[in-house]
This record gives structure tokens, C-alpha cells and sequence, in this order.
């Protein structure tokens, strides 16, 4: 679809390919497999010769309608689905390292990140160094003539540090390295990497992409030479792809995403702004807010602040879990990104596997409370809170 369109429009546009019936809304296509015409055309289809459809762990009809709809909203030449977000970093790692390499990852991603290229890749000889988001230099720094690929996570969980994508974009290619953004926090609403010098973009489009928490599903966007080059083939055979079923949920959930993102960030702001007020309350962590330490650079690099706050209860893990114990709407549970509002223990739950200093060095502290706010009323919410926070 016409790129000039704007989001908005692309959100619920792009990516369509209606079958002969005509149907208004997408179609989801529920088959593991196609049928050929005859002998010839399966082998055609085979080896390449004739692009038809095969089957659905190579590509599926609304699988290819969601990819082509992110890719749309990412500004993206490719997209590949995937079955899960983590196991879109790992069709991307997978397809792009080989024993020897090396990455240079932020110190602030997602706990299951930070085992998969340390534990798993580690184990094939794959080595991990862990920066600061934050200090740009040190990324330079970690950069060795093996390495391959930097990965970053921005705003970053729990914590909502911001890293500077075009300087990062800028120090990768003077190492000779690929640029990986995971978007989840923004989605493309609110930040399009790739505009700023990125080469690859990673979902877990079980979040923002379908919003209302029903599937898992994950994406990797970039150009077709790394996408459809080199991670296709690994998707095809290896098989981490993204259920018809699954893709069809989020194509919807895409075509409200620019009015959640806004509505969940406008929320996420004003629920910030009174936490920064409360006499319970330490320190408050979202992007949006003038105290934040990155504000000038989430200004300069995003539309708004996103939907995931954090802040530190006075009175350690005993006033947090209280505070979390008390809730009688938000729901306990380490998702984000949904429409339902959700409160999570980042020290005992997402970041639990971390070892106490690896925690303790990613500023993960006893008394931390994530709030990823949905579409409630923030007056309910905040009302919520009052009462464990009390
Ligand atoms: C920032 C981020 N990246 C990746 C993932 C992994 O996504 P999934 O759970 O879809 O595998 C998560 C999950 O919480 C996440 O928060």
C-alpha cells in the first residue's frame, strides 16, 4: 500500500489481500497446507519457480497480510512473523551469528533476552557483552572486530531507560555491526527505528501489536536481504512460525493501535504525574516525564512516553507486594501492552532468573512496581492504588 497514507490510515489499510469472494474483513485462512493443481505445479512451487502457497510453516495468506500491515506501519521493506516475540530474536540471532561472533547487548532488556544470548548462544560459542542503555560511549567501547550484532531494548523493562537509537545506529556501522531495536515498549506508533538509522526491528506482538492480551506472536522487520534473505530460510526450517490464527488476531489489533497507543500514553502520563506525588512513592521511572532523566532524547525520539510506567514503593518488597496484594482491578499479571491495566513484581517475577547482582546492577530494586497502564479510567486506577498504597 501507498507509504504517503499515514499511520492511521496504514493501520487499518495496509497489507490486505482480498480472495475472490470479496470479503470485507480479512480472511483468516485456518490450513496447515495448499493444494497444487497438478505433479508440476507442487514441484514449481518447491523449488521457487511459481510463488503460490505452500504451506503454513513457509507462509500463510494472513500471516502474510499482517506482515505486510507492521511492515507498512514500521516503514519496512520486510517482515517475517514469528510464533512468539522471543522467538523472533531468535530466527534473527539464529540467522545472523555463527560461533565466534559477537554481540554487544544493553543491560536493560527483557530477562529471557539476556538468558537466550547468554545461556543458549553462549553454549555455541557466541559471545554476549552487556552495556549500559544509556552510556553510548560504552557501546563503542564493547564493539570487537567479531562483533556482529548490538541489541537494544528502548524505552527499556521495567525501568524506561531511553537509548540513543541514531547514535547507537551510528557506532554499529562504524563497527561493522547490524543495529537491532526491539520496539515493543513504542511500537511503530509512537517510534519507527528504522527511520533513525536502525537495521532491524523485533515485536513481541503479543503486546501493544494485538493489545487486548488474547495471543502470542512475535516480528522481525528490516530490509529483504536480511529478512527475507537470511530469515526465511531459518523460519522455513526450523519452524518458530506465527499461527494463522494468532495473525489474524493481531491484524486487527493493528487497526486500533494508534488510538490505544495514545489513549494508554496520555493515561500512563497523568498516572505518573500523580505517582510522582504521593507521599508513598520514591522514585517514579516513565520517559514522559520531565524528571526522567532521557526526557530531552524520549522527546526528541518518540511521540509520547508509552504505556509502561515503574516506581519504587517506600518501604522495599514488603510495601510493594502490599500495594500489588491490594489491587482489586489491576490485574497481577507480568504482561503488558493490553487494554486491561497490569501490575507486576519485576524483582520476583520477569527479572526472578537474574542472579541477585545482575539485578541489583540493572537497578531492578526490591520496592520496584511496574504498571503497564490499559484504557480504564485513571481516576479508577489511581483509586486502586490508593488503597495499597495507602
Ligand atoms: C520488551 C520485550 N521483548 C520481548 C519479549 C518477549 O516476547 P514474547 O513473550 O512474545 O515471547 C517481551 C515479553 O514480555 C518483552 O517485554
Amino acid at each position: 500500500m501507498d507509504e504517503k497514507y499515514q499511520l492511521s490510515t496504514l493501520g487499518v489499510r495496509a497489507g490486505q489481500a482480498r480472495t475472490e469472494f470479496q470479503e470485507h474483513a480479512e480472511a483468516l485462512f485456518l490450513t496447515s497446507s495448499f493444494v497444487f493443481d497438478n505433479a508440476a505445479q507442487a514441484q514449481a512451487r518447491f523449488v521457487g519457480g511459481d510463488p503460490g502457497v505452500v504451506y503454513s510453516r513457509y507462509t500463510n495468506p494472513t500471516v502474510s497480510m499482517f506482515q505486510d500491515r507492521l511492515a507498512a506501519l514500521e516503514g519496512a521493506e520486510a517482515c517475517i512473523g514469528t510464533a512468539s516475540g522471543m522467538s523472533a530474536i531468535l530466527a534473527m540471532a539464529m540467522s545472523l551469528l555463527k560461533s565466534g561472533d559477537h554481540i554487544v547487548c544493553s543491560a536493560a532488556v527483557f530477562g529471557a533476552t539476556v538468558q537466550l544470548f547468554n545461556t543458549y548462544f553462549g553454549r555455541f560459542g557466541v559471545e554476549t557483552t552487556f552495556v549500559s542503555p544509556t552510556r553510548t560511549d560504552d557501546w563503542a567501547k564493547a564493539a570487537k572486530p567479531n562483533t556482529k550484532l548490538f541489541f537494544v531494548e528502548t524505552p527499556s523493562n521495567p525501568l524506561t531507560e531511553v537509548s540513543d537509537i541514531p547514535a547507537l545506529a551510528a557506532i554499529a556501522k562504524k563497527a561493522g555491526a547490524l543495529l537491532a531495536v526491539d520496539n515493543v515498549f513504542c511500537t511503530p506508533v509512537l517510534q519507527r527505528p528504522l527511520e533513525m538509522g536502525a537495521d532491524l526491528v523485533i515485536h513481541s506482538a503479543t503486546k501493544h501489536l494485538d493489545g487486548q492480551g488474547r495471543v502470542l506472536g512475535g516480528a522481525v522487520l528490516g530490509p529483504a536481504r536480511l529478512v527475507n534473505e537470511q530469515m526465511v530460510p531459518f523460519l522455513r526450517t526450523a519452524g518458530p512460525s506465527l499461527s494463522p490464527f494468532n495473525a489474524w488476531v493481531i491484524l486487527k489489533g493493528l487497526e486500533t493501535l494508534e488510538l490505544r497507543m495514545r489513549a494508554q500514553s496520555a493515561a500512563a502520563l497523568e498516572l505518573a504525574r500523580w505517582l510522582e506525588g504521593h507521599r508513598a512513592v520514591g522514585r517514579v521511572f516513565y520517559p514522559g516525564l520531565e524528571s526522567h532523566p532521557q526526557y530531552a532524547l524520549a522527546s526528541r525520539q518518540q511521540k509520547a512516553g508509552g504505556a509502561v510506567l515503574s516506581f519504587e514503593v517506600k518501604g522495599g518488597r514488603e510495601a510493594a507486594w502490599r500495594l500489588i496484594d491490594a489491587s482489586k482491578l489491576i490485574s497481577i499479571t507480568a504482561n503488558l501492552g493490553d487494554v486491561k491495566t497490569t501490575i507486576t513484581h519485576p524483582a520476583t517475577t520477569t527479572h526472578g532468573r537474574l542472579s541477585p547482582e545482575a539485578r541489583a546492577a540493572a537497578g531492578i530494586t526490591e520496592g520496584l512496581v511496574r504498571v503497564a497502564v490499559g484504557l480504564e479510567a485513571v481516576a479508577d486506577l489511581q483509586t486502586d492504588l490508593e488503597s495499597g498504597l495507602g
